[in-house]
């Protein structure tokens, strides 16, 4: 078989074997933690989310051709998809879920699970996807008030009306789910609105807003914070503005998240538009938004949201080194990594391999649909199968090993290393004890190589994952990897036992052949087949 037969046999097996979608109930979706790791298990199996979201305004039935036909060219296992409260509840109190009922049904037949995006009271800081009689009323769902008092496209979370419409609305929405979903799991985590928090000016100034802004801090805040009593300008000083914000925030969202997950309890998250953890003149209201779950903010929407399963970062950052700080900031033993918003230029889709090599539970680049809509210069500033090779090229290589992979991961079995931009280094260094495993950038597949040089592209990614005693799966792209012995074990020599490609069908994994000789003696070299490889090493 030559290799591009090989590629494509394996291209079909991968999209029929990526996900089967039981039509029998297994248990809820759900996340698991166990000593500051976390995995999402999906119908009790390990999952791990090779995500698309779609462009705002595409989670209609006549752009959804348009929408699986990037989700099919990508291999994806789960589509992320906004669900309108503008759309559902047109009228007070009529809810209907009829273009929802149509997404759902498509998903199935594309073997592809959703992550539902309730964009209510909130989006992106402001609340266009409220129905016209929200909009409509601003008496009984009063807006809130910038630093000069002039009201804006944002409602107080000030407002019990306000929350009283948006809960019993999501709680329709949930209901709709469990009655409808509820034994086939398709739907398997819901974001509870989208972007909280404000741009402009850090923290309502409307009558309520002020008035609550003069009282005291909440006992809990002051307890998790370790602050001593006082009003929130006394506490908090230069970051009352903003915590109080991000609390009252924080604690609507909740209301909301804990009454959905009391009729259909789904796992349940927010995101958050960042702060650069790497900009020293980071402003809130000014560079991001005041009040969402930004990294400064992570600790006081812990505690005001506790329903909320994880706190997410939709990552736009550009940067390798504010990529990666931003990834560590939120993977905390009490919060998943999960990144459900990403920037869709090819180059970052690589970052897919750090979150997976830090534990994550899922990845999801945006806007990923051929409705024409680009963000650039926040993405790409043409989306086409060509434009999405690279992210499609990584899910097919790990759409059919997605489980086995949450599975190692959640083990803490998974390291991975990624090629930087920005950096004149261009090997990393993956240690499992005994074992080394180094991986360079940019060399020829044959031939040793002191100086790698890197790829022009910087797309090289490699992911190595311990599966037994000296046995390894070994996989990546545009990289090479060599195993050595670790300085602790000199004195002896190592050789591989035996290197074998094979590919994951079901999960379960299926000889195909040995590499030897040429494809052995230099490294494991990686290009852009998908090779999948288990390695068994020896000493002697
Ligand atoms: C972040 C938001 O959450 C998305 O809905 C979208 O508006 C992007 N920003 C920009 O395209």
């Amino acid at each position: 078989m030559t290799l591009s037969t090989f590629r494509s046999c394996f291209i079909v097996l991968a999209t029929i074997s990526c996900i089967s979608l039981n039509v029998t109930a297994g248990e809820m979706p759900r996340l698991v933690s166990k000593d500051g790791r976390h995995e999402l298990l999906v119908d009790g199996n390990p999952f791990f989310i090779l995500g698309a979201q779609m462009n705002n305004s595409s989670d209609w039935p006549a752009f959804l051709p348009q929408v699986w036909a990037a989700i099919d060219d990508i291999h994806a296992n789960t589509l992320e998809a906004p669900v309108y409260w503008q759309q559902v509840e047109r009228h007070e109190g009529k809810f209907n879920f009829s273009d929802l009922d149509t997404l759902i049904s498509q998903a199935r037949k594309h073997n592809v699970r959703l992550v539902l995006l309730w964009f209510g009271s909130w989006k992106n800081g402001s609340m266009n996807y409220a129905p016209d009689w929200v909009k409509l009323d601003t008496a009984c769902f009063p807006r809130e008030w910038d630093a000069k008092d002039q009201p804006q496209t944002i409602l107080s979370v000030f407002s019990k009306a306000t929350l009283d419409a948006d809960r019993r609305a999501f709680v329709a929405l949930m209901q709709h789910l469990k009655e409808t979903d509820g034994t086939r799991h398709t739907v398997i985590m819901v974001q509870v609105e989208n972007e909280t928090g404000t741009w402009g000016f850090t923290r309502d100034h409307s009558p309520a807003a002020e008035s609550a802004f003069r009282g005291q801090v909440p006992p809990d805040l002051l307890q998790a914070m370790h602050k001593e009593p006082g009003t929130w300008d006394q506490v908090f000083g230069s970051d009352a503005d903003e915590t109080f914000s991000a609390y009252t925030i924080a604690r609507f969202v909740d209301q909301v998240a804990s009454a959905g997950k009391a009729v259909y309890n789904l796992p349940m998250y927010a995101n958050a538009s960042l702060r650069d953890p790497e900009d020293p003149n980071a402003r809130p209201g000014a560079t991001y938004q005041s009040g969402g779950p930004s990294y400064n903010m992570i600790d006081v929407w812990k505690v005001a949201a506790k329903s909320l399963d994880i706190l997410c970062p939709d990552i736009y950052l550009h940067g390798a080194s504010s990529y990666m700080k931003t990834l560590q900031l939120y993977d905390r033993p009490d919060n998943a990594l999960f990144v459900p918003e990403t920037t869709n230029f090819p180059a970052y889709s690589r970052f897919l391999f750090a979150v997976i090599g830090m534990g994550g539970i899922g990845f999801s680049p945006f806007g990923i649909d051929y409705t024409s809509y680009t963000n650039y210069p926040l993405g790409a500033d043409r989306i086409s199968k060509d434009a999405l090779f690279p992210l499609s090229e990584e899910y097919q290589l790990l759409c059919p090993m997605d489980e086995e992979i949450a599975r190692l991961s959640y083990e803490g079995k998974v390291k991975t290393a990624v090629e930087y931009a920005d950096t004149s280094v261009h090997t990393a260094t993956l240690n499992f004890g005994k074992w080394v495993a180094t991986v360079s950038y940019g060399l020829p597949q044959f031939g040793y190589g002191d100086n790698p040089p890197g790829n022009p592209s910087h797309d090289g990614c490699a992911l190595v994952a311990e599966i037994g005693p000296n046995e390894f799966l070994v996989t990546g792209i545009d990289s090479r990897v060599r195993f050595s012995l670790s300085a602790a074990e000199s004195g002896q020599s190592m050789q591989f036992l035996r290197v074998e490609q094979g590919e994951y069908v079901k999960d379960k994994w299926k000889f195909l052949r040995h590499w030897n000789g040429d494809q052995t003696d230099w490294g494991l070299n990686f290009k852009h087949d998908p090779a999948v490889l288990h390695v068994k090493l020896e000493t002697f």
